[in-house]
């Protein structure tokens, strides 16, 4: 059966600041998916970017067409051109995200592709372009007891699958690994996007999602206390109403307004100076707790309403401790499978992107090979 056929998958991510490219080997077709990651390169422009507050789209596209050859070359570079040529399927990432950007991986998805037809007639491997919001969401495929996950893959449906990133806030209803429906998302800012706003606020650099995380965690600063996530009473928007969408917008603005009401002080460049580390400490873990007491109500009504068997958490705001700790404690609670994947795979990487494109090559389902800025599940 050529779905359960080992085949090897060259992956290739450019969507926003993360330059990745992967080679993993899948096989198990859509019953049992199993992938062994033979090379996981991702190299971050965040540095880059931090000096202008978030990612420049034609910085990200030069820093891609520059990253990309190099990186394709350390993937193969121990390999003899022969072993190059057994790619089967190149994935690559076509949106949503910054389309001088994901152009950059198309293309060059495009070259490596055309070269291996050229080379290999036989293979005919094939080009499969990639939905990234299902890379987060194929994600939990990589959960460290992934063989518990496959072993029960008939029965850990349905789902509710929260997708949390820098431009997204999903809600989505699994009923299979290929049948789903989304619930609800954000209807202004995504949640990624008011952690690194918020962090701009406080003073902190770009992105701000670990930053905010690791003030409101580090009690170092705080001496022996840690920081006071009840500090400040923030908004919760939308934790009452009976729909599945959120806002975070209005909660972005609760931080501004707090910051300009008590310390005068708006884009706080001298927050540093105005605020002691301590009370930054607080109100970063005040708006954390309020984020995410949003997120895991909306998530855990869903389950409940929908008679969910597991919940699955995705994206780069899922390597947040305090968030996967809160979303793990209730599901078991609730006697419901709680699956998230390595933190290294929550942000953008190119495994996540094989695994999506793996499930998309055995559905044989075709999408648009040019870069497509807003994309949607
Ligand atoms: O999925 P991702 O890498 O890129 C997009 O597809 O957007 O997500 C990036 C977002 C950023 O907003 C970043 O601040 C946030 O994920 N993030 C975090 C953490 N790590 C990354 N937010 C909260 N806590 C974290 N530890
Ligand atoms: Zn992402």
């Amino acid at each position: 059966m050529s779905s359960v056929r080992k085949i090897k998958i060259l992956a290739v991510e450019t969507s926003c600041d993360e330059t990745a490219l992967a080679l993993v080997e899948a096989s198990g077709g859509l019953k049992s998916p199993k992938f062994e990651i033979l090379k996981n390169v991702v190299s971050s422009q965040t540095k880059i970017h931090a000096h202008w507050g978030g990612v420049v789209p034609n910085l990200a596209k030069r820093e891609h067409i520059k990253n990309l050859p190099m990186i394709f070359r350390k993937i193969f570079e121990s390999k003899v051109k022969s072993q190059r040529l057994k790619v089967d399927v190149v994935a690559v990432t076509v949106g949503p995200g910054l389309e001088p950007a994901l152009w950059t991986g198309v293309n060059f998805a495009k070259e490596i592709h055309e070269e291996l037809t050229t080379k290999n007639q036989k293979l005919k491997p094939k080009l499969v372009g990639v939905n990234h919001l299902e890379g987060h969401l194929y994600s939990f495929l990589l959960a460290k007891d992934r063989s518990y996950v496959l072993k029960n893959i008939r029965t850990i449906f349905p789902a509710i699958a929260l997708i949390v990133s820098g431009g997204h806030t999903i809600l989505l209803k699994m009923d299979s690994l290929t049948k789903w429906k989304k619930l609800g998302e954000t209807r202004d800012d995504a949640v990624g996007e008011a952690f690194d706003k918020v962090a701009r606020m406080l003073g902190l650099p770009y992105p701000g999602g670990p930053e905010i995380e690791k003030l409101a965690a580090r009690s170092a600063v705080l001496g022996k206390r840690s920081a006071s996530e009840d500090y400040i009473n923030f908004p919760r928007p939308m934790i009452d109403q009976k729909n599945y969408d959120f806002s975070f917008s209005g909660l972005k603005t609760a931080v501004l307004y707090y910051l300009r009401d008590k310390y005068r002080s708006d884009v706080l460049k001298n927050v540093r100076t105005k605020i002691k580390q301590k009370k930054i400490a607080d109100i970063a873990a005040s708006f954390q707790k309020a984020a995410i007491d949003v997120l895991v109500s909306k998530t855990m009504r869903a389950a409940r309403e929908f008679g969910a068997r597991s919940v699955m958490l995705s994206g780069g705001v899922a390597s947040n401790s305090a968030l996967r700790k809160q979303l793990s404690v209730v599901s078991r609670k609730s006697s419901v499978n709680f699956f998230v994947c390595p933190k290294k795979f929550n942000t953008d990487n190119a495994v996540m992107i094989a695994v999506a494109g793996y499930i998309q090559y055995l559905q044989n389902k075709k999408r648009l090979l040019r870069a497509q800025g807003n994309l949607n599940l």
